[in-house]
């Protein structure tokens, strides 16, 4: 058979649609939640979101401390989150016990510190109740550019660095269990594409931009949480889920034009609030239903994981997320770029040691 090279233009056209229904619908759709988002009790819960700092992340690691959590802010700029902490425990003070928040040191663009940050946290021999992948980059009408691991950034903060972290955090996934995975992903994934033979988009049978590395990423995010989830046996008890924050006022525009930045903020009715944007993640994250749902779709065999809307409802991802041949040659190919072997989650859920290429070992 020929090998897809693109999307379909049908295909494309549904997704554009998809992609103004939500800008256009978006809070007309998540009517019927509260903001902000309600959520149960969540003491002797250890929740690690990376992107803590700014926009979506931020939001998602304050309420999460406030509904009692332990929360783990996994930044780059320890410093920011330091500040971060300080004011928001100012902030609670008098109303109940100290934040229980504290920050760790993690830069996506580099693998080597993904696997130090994993390493130094399953030295703990604590457990993760949910590790929330928010951190995420879109470097509007930048030219293409790569770490220092020889990754298109958008590939390895989005996408690489996220599955790496994902993989390399399993044993203390497996100590939260039942534990989650949440992806913060993106409506826009609906007109991304992935060629598993170039990630990278370094060939020049595409031409790149950012728009198709950011959508790209977040299609190959899909991708490998589907095969993911699929490789984690019900008995593991950790769910994997991908959810759309909706379009949000963060600084994820920062690399727009000024002038368009302007425009951006004035269009309040349409763009979610951080705080609004927050609520897919936790819901994802906290509500109970959860990990009975992402069962259910194991037992049915479906071929995606579970997508929450930014409305908090379930949905369904892409055509192209359900074309289960090149998920699978992109999981494949994450693990060859991440440096991690091919029966890693086996190993890793029989206890075993893995050796990363990035970095020393992990148990
Ligand atoms: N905003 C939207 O409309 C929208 C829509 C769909 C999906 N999303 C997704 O939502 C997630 C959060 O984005 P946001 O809108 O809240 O954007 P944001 O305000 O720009 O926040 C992004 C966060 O990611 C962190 N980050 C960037 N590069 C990193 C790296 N190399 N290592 C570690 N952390 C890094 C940033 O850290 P610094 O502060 O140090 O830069 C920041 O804390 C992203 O995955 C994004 O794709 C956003």
């Amino acid at each position: 058979m020929k090998k897809k090279e693109a999307l379909g233009w049908m295909e494309w056209l549904r997704g554009w649609m998809y992609l103004i229904h939500e800008m256009l619908f978006q809070r007309i759709m998540a009517s019927h939640l509260s903001n902000p988002m309600p959520l149960p009790p969540l003491n002797d819960q250890t929740f690690i979101v990376t992107g803590s700092t700014s926009g979506i992340g931020r939001e998602i690691a304050r309420q999460l401390a406030e509904a009692g959590g332990h929360v783990v802010m996994a930044v780059r700029n320890t410093k920011a989150a330091l500040d971060l902490i300080r004011k928001w425990q100012d902030d609670w003070s008098g109303r109940g016990l100290p934040l229980n928040i504290e920050a760790m040191e993690l830069d996506l663009l580099s693998l080597d510190s993904v696997v130090r940050f994993a390493e130094a946290y399953n030295a703990r021999l604590g457990p993760v109740h949910a590790l929330i992948n928010n951190a995420g980059i879109f470097q509007i009408g930048e030219p293409q550019k790569f770490s220092k691991d020889g990754y298109e950034q958008h590939l390895q903060v989005n996408h690489l660095g996220p599955a790496l972290l994902s993989l390399m955090l399993l044993p203390s996934l497996i100590r939260g269990s039942p534990s989650r995975i949440v992806n913060v992903n993106s409506i826009m994934h609906y007109v991304g594409f992935v060629d598993p033979d170039d990630m990278n988009v370094t060939s020049g049978k595409k031409k790149y931009s950012s728009f198709v590395g950011y959508t790209g990423s977040k299609l190959a995010e899909v991708m490998f949480s589907s095969v993911l989830h699929k490789r984690l046996p019900a008995e593991s008890g950790i769910s994997v889920l991908c959810v759309s924050p909706g379009i949000v006022q963060t600084n994820v525009a920062r690399d727009l034009p000024k002038i368009v930045q302007t425009g951006y903020r004035l269009i309040p009715y349409f763009i979610f609030s951080p705080e609004e944007g927050s609520r897919s993640a936790l819901f994802a994250a906290t509500d109970p239903q959860v990990p009975e749902y992402t069962e259910m779709l194991k037992a049915d065999q479906w071929p995606v994981c579970a997508f929450i809307s930014q409305d908090c409802r379930p949905t369904n991802p892409s055509e192209e997320a359900h074309n289960t041949e090149t998920a699978h040659k992109v999981w494949e190919k994450t693990l060859e770029l991440i440096g991690l072997p091919a029966d890693v989650v086996e190993r890793l859920l029989g206890g075993e040691e893995v050796e990363c290429k990035y970095g020393a070992h992990t148990s």
